[in-house]
């Protein structure tokens, strides 16, 4: 593990400095220790409930998420595009927080615009994405909850987190954590509540009934319905709700772990949303990217009083 890494982290139990100390990360204060696995620090305690759930069932959508292939149905150059608009513009420096990278992609897509880049999830995607970084001394990924974030107050400039918070158990907790460790602008994308997109009410009811029961089953059974049953399943998914043109399969799938594998999947109005930001002392608040009537991203700045504190 790359040692300026240190600087940035902090024990999840008592927010206390740690050190290395054979290969591992210590707690200065309370002892408590975390593994570094591939150069990769695990910033959990042991993972249990809806939270365990999580972390297998996004470990398994990331393991069928080939290289290459489209994520969310766009192509690379295509998300690279969205990133900046997501963000109200382009930059060209500051420290930037990637909470919930997934695979790593947006890390490919944007490292040279930023001098350093913090890449976490709570699934082992982590770790191909690791693997797979060639810009080693600037970017680092970290294993960690975005509900309990490993990482010091004001230290970022940026926090980018995009379609996360609302697969956590609770949302409101997380955006409080992106928020805390914001000095800058903070966007984060979330799924928008169904009576407020253009989509059918009987579209609506089949797709959360089903995340309902899928989402609930226990993980073997998931794996069989999804990776097995997934294709015909699918099909009737999409035909009710539009299909995406030329899609894989192997697109399909992850896009059906998505929706409907998930423990958690809050829906929210832009309204909340919104007032979050202005309960948290964000300023200059802009919804910046409407999804296809599936989500919305929204940014804020952090107000200036708050960021000297
Ligand atoms: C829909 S994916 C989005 C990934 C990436 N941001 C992107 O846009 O491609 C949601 C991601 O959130 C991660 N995730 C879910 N719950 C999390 C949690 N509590 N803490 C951190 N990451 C979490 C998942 O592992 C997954 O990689
Ligand atoms: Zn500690």
């Amino acid at each position: 593990m790359n040692k300026k890494l240190i600087e940035y982290l902090y024990c999840i139990e008592c927010k206390g400095d740690l050190e290395m100390n054979n290969q591992n990360l210590v707690c200065k204060e309370c002892d408590k220790e975390y593994e570094i696995k591939g150069g990769v620090p695990i910033m959990l305690s042991k993972l249990k409930g809806g939270l365990k759930k999580s972390y297998q069932t996004f470990s398994e959508e990331w393991r069928i998420h080939k290289k290459g292939e489209k994520l969310w149905g766009r192509s690379k150059q295509e998300r690279k595009e969205l990133f900046w608009e997501q963000i109200g513009g382009k930059v060209n420096k500051g420290i930037l927080l990637d909470a919930g990278c997934g695979i790593g992609e947006t890390e490919d897509l944007i490292v040279d615009n930023f001098d350093i880049i913090i890449a976490m999830d709570l699934s082992d995607s982590v770790f191909n994405a690791q693997k797979n970084n060639k810009y080693k001394d600037k970017v680092f990924f970290v294993q960690g909850d975005v509900g309990k974030l490993p990482f010091r107050d004001n230290i970022f400039d940026y926090v980018y987190s995009e379609g996360v918070i609302h697969h956590s158990p609770n949302p409101r907790v997380s955006f409080n954590e992106l928020s805390r460790v914001n000095r800058g602008k903070l966007y984060i994308w979330v799924y928008l509540k169904m009576s407020h997109t253009g989509r059918n009410k009987f579209t609506s009811i089949i797709y959360q009934s089903l995340r309902s029961v899928i989402g609930r089953m226990p993980f073997p059974m998931q794996k069989f319905i999804i990776n097995w049953m997934g294709q015909p399943i699918g099909n009737i998914i999409y035909y009710l709700g539009g299909r995406r043109e030329g899609e894989t399969n192997q697109e399909r799938l992850v896009l059906l772990w998505d929706a409907f594998g998930v423990r958690y999947a809050h829906h929210f109005t832009m309204k909340e949303i919104k007032n979050w930001f202005k309960d948290n002392n964000l300023e200059n608040i802009i919804i910046s990217d409407k999804t296809e009537d599936i989500g919305f991203g929204t940014y804020g700045v952090k107000n200036s009083r708050e960021k000297k504190k």
